[in-house]
């Protein structure tokens, strides 16, 4: 008996030993993500099902306290880290130790034409990110450039599909090596900020998968994102947060999307149709559609008691509900429920070098004329910098993607720490702006100053006449109708009476460099007027050393346009149809009868007398390039084919530079109407003086075809090709022909 006992004893405890060493499989980091995901769920109620659904304060949803499922946090995006806010308002929470480092906006990462410079930018984002405990990163935005009205413009990557896409990928490849989900936004058409919470977009399919689409859909099934963010517009009627064909039929139908869909922040409006058309995890919804809330709003979501009422009768069968838990899942064991996940680290010096460095390839100089740039510090006694964009902070405002910086240097610290040495740096503010009205997100420090716009102006120009140089800092900044979220731009002007003030510059001193500092384009009627021209962007907390940088020299430019800035706001196609209906829209609908041509692909198509001030991938160099004929490896090519193009490229200047050479393919003759080319590959090679190197790109079928909306697929039309190889837009450096054969 007693050895029974001892028997059963011993085998209890090996029961026991075996239990505890193997953990349920959820929690088992060696079993497949699948497996993981299907035994969590199989051990949820449905409560906890709904609970993972919807948000639980301003950025974060709930776990599953009692299986060990942690809690979702999210983060604005897309330039820096946002500062906590308190838990149900937006406020900030006061926090001392969450300023971040500030990264250039997303424009100045895409006129960079650098995806190497994308992959730091997403790594040294995501292990910022991932230090604050945070598991999403919202961002990268990827909507496209398609009017300079758009005040959100900044936080995207310009205007061509192919740009965008090929740095969309390797930021959110940098963000999610981190352990940190990248949400790819706003999908979809979410081109304007005006009416942005109820246009109703309409479009071709064409224009929606040749221009809208194609980032997106990189970002999916090259960039592998684990999140996206639906926008607030409507398209098709729906909005785009529970609509059928965008979420559904296209990003999971169609490209096989597995992980989670976020809602913007109150962009859902029906619990039907957000528990049956794509949506998995709901943000931001008032407790009455867009206006009013309650405190503590959660339970009114629509992905909340609604919801989870209907499940527990009947109605909407618990499969629909297991599907968005299932990709819910699948994000917290990608990021926090990853063991191995790296630790991150934040605002620290290495952060900074990458942010100097994107901030310093993605300044580009538009203009130089007579090289009045670089600054030639040998010979100059007194600089005058003018303009409030030289001291103002461009870090906070905007919108969501405010950011609390670490810290920020303005243009004009950073010239005085460049060159404070060896001249003079005087400032003048030249013209001043209101200050905006105030936000409970943020505060943008006042320079509220009781001084006249003449008597800004009449200081400005007499100091101009003294200085060697005269560095106007001017443009748009972050309030609202300017480049910031919630609205648009009401006009295509400089702000402020700018335009007079730089007149008047220019007239006292032939060395006047305006540097704009802005995420879209201005009218530039002085633009024949001054010497230089610089598109600064905004470039985060290493902004001033940057530009310092750039204007003395020590970095040679080499941003290139990623959109195009034409002479005047009817050149662009959504303004040139001067047709309500295009844009804003009539009664919250919107027609994109500009089509596929947009950008480049329209001012292509426009009498010489009204192409471009600037055109899209423009950018000048303190050195020069000599181009080398294209050769390709084949003059006829299949579908099934690959063709080589090389490209010779020398640095025939006296300093070292780098060049963005472009690629684009002009299709001769098609059964539908094409852009007159298109951009199909970049490479951005850096030279010594005197150096060349050769330059390869592989082009395929994808290279080559159009979307055929009547056969829904993507066509490559046999026929004649022409391969253009340019240092811009429109300045074609050599072109060979090539056959597409049957
Ligand atoms: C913006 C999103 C942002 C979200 C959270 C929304 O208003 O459109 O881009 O991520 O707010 O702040």
């Amino acid at each position: 008996m007693k050895n029974m006992r001892h028997v059963l004893g011993v085998t209890l405890l090996w029961v026991a030993a075996v239990t505890v060493a193997q953990p349920p499989v959820y929690l088992d980091d060696t079993k497949p993500v699948e497996d993981r995901v299907e035994d969590a769920l199989s051990r949820m109620t449905l409560e906890e099902k709904v609970a993972l659904c919807h948000a639980q304060s301003k950025f974060s949803s709930p776990g599953v306290p009692r299986l060990g499922l942690p809690e979702n946090w999210m983060t604005d995006g897309p330039h820096g880290i946002r500062s906590e806010l308190l838990w149900d308002e937006w406020s900030p929470a006061g926090w001392t130790n969450d300023s971040c480092m500030a990264f250039p906006a997303l424009t100045c990462l895409a006129a960079t034409w650098n995806p190497d410079m994308a992959l730091r930018y997403g790594r040294a984002l995501g292990e910022e990110a991932r230090y604050r405990n945070k598991n999403v990163l919202l961002g990268p935005g990827v909507n496209i450039y398609r009017t300079p009205l758009n005040g959100r413009n900044f936080e995207y990557m310009g205007e061509d599909p192919y740009l965008a896409s090929e740095l969309a990928v390797p930021y959110i490849q940098g963000v999610q090596s981190c352990g940190v989900a990248a949400c790819v936004k706003h999908f979809a058409l979410n081109n304007q900020e005006k009416d942005r919470h109820y246009v109703d977009v309409e479009l071709s399919d064409r224009a929606l998968y040749e221009i809208y689409l194609p980032a997106f859909q990189a970002a999916v099934q090259r960039g592998k994102v684990w999140s996206i963010m639906g926008s607030f517009n409507r398209y098709q009627g729906q909005y785009c947060c529970h609509n059928q064909r965008l979420l559904n039929d296209i990003l999971r139908g169609e490209w096989g999307f597995d992980g989670v869909v976020i809602s913007d922040w109150g962009a859902v409006h029906n619990t039907l149709e957000a528990a049956y058309n794509g949506l998995d995890l709901e943000f931001g919804s008032l407790t009455d559609g867009m206006e009013f809330s309650v405190d503590n709003a959660y339970d009114d979501y629509y992905l909340s008691r609604r919801f989870l009422e209907l499940l527990k009768s009947g109605s909407i069968p618990e499969s629909v509900v297991d599907g968005k838990v299932r990709n819910i899942l699948r994000l917290m064991f990608r990021t926090t429920m990853n063991r191995n996940r790296p630790y991150g680290s934040f605002k620290n010096r290495a952060h900074g070098e990458v942010a100097r460095q994107i901030a310093e390839e993605g300044i580009v100089l538009l203009q130089n004329r007579d090289n009045v740039l670089p600054i030639q510090l040998e010979k100059i006694r007194k600089i005058l910098v003018v303009g409030e964009n030289a001291i103002k902070m461009m870090t906070v405002g905007g919108g969501s993607s405010s950011l609390k910086a670490w810290y920020e240097v303005s243009p004009l610290e950073g010239l005085r720490a460049r060159i404070g040495d060896v001249a003079e740096v005087v400032y003048a503010r030249g013209y001043a702006s209101p200050d905006p009205p105030k936000s409970v997100m943020y505060t943008i420090p006042s320079l509220q100053t009781d001084r006249s716009a003449d008597d800004l102006l009449a200081e400005a120009v007499a100091l101009a006449r003294e200085a060697d140089y005269v560095i106007f800092v001017g443009g748009l900044n972050k309030n609202g109708h300017q480049d910031c979220e919630g609205g648009d731009r009401k006009s295509y002007s400089l702000p402020y009476d700018q335009d007079r003030l730089i007149e008047a510059l220019a007239e006292v001193n032939p060395r006047t460099v305006v540097v704009l500092v802005s995420g879209n384009s201005v009218a530039m009627p002085w633009a024949d007027r001054v010497g230089a021209i610089v598109e600064g962007w905004y470039c985060g907390s290493e902004a001033g050393n940057a530009l310092a940088a750039v204007l003395t020299g020590d970095v040679n430019p080499s941003g290139k346009l990623p959109f195009t800035m034409c002479e005047r706001l009817e050149d662009y196609h959504a303004h040139a149809l001067n047709d309500s209906l295009v844009y804003p829209g009539v009664n919250h609908r919107e027609v994109y009868k500009d089509d596929i041509f947009v950008g480049y692909r329209w001012s292509d198509k426009q009498k010489k007398d009204r192409r471009p001030l600037f055109c899209f991938g423009h950018g000048l160099s303190y050195t020069t390039f000599e181009y080398g004929k294209a050769v390709l490896d084949r003059k006829q090519m299949t579908a099934a084919d690959s063709l080589r193009v090389r490209v010779s490229v020398k640095n025939t200047g006296s300093r070292a530079g780098a060049e963005v050479v472009q690629l684009y393919v002009s299709d001769l003759k098609s059964s539908l109407p094409r852009p007159i080319k298109e951009l199909k590959g970049f490479s951005k090679v850096m030279l010594q003086p005197g150096e060349s190197r050769e330059v390869e790109f592989v082009l395929d079928r994808t290279s080559l075809s159009y979307f055929d909306d009547a056969k829904h697929a993507w066509v490559a039309e046999p026929g004649h090709f022409e391969v253009l190889i340019g240092a811009s837009a429109e300045d074609i450096r050599s072109r060979a022909g090539f056959e597409l054969k049957p």
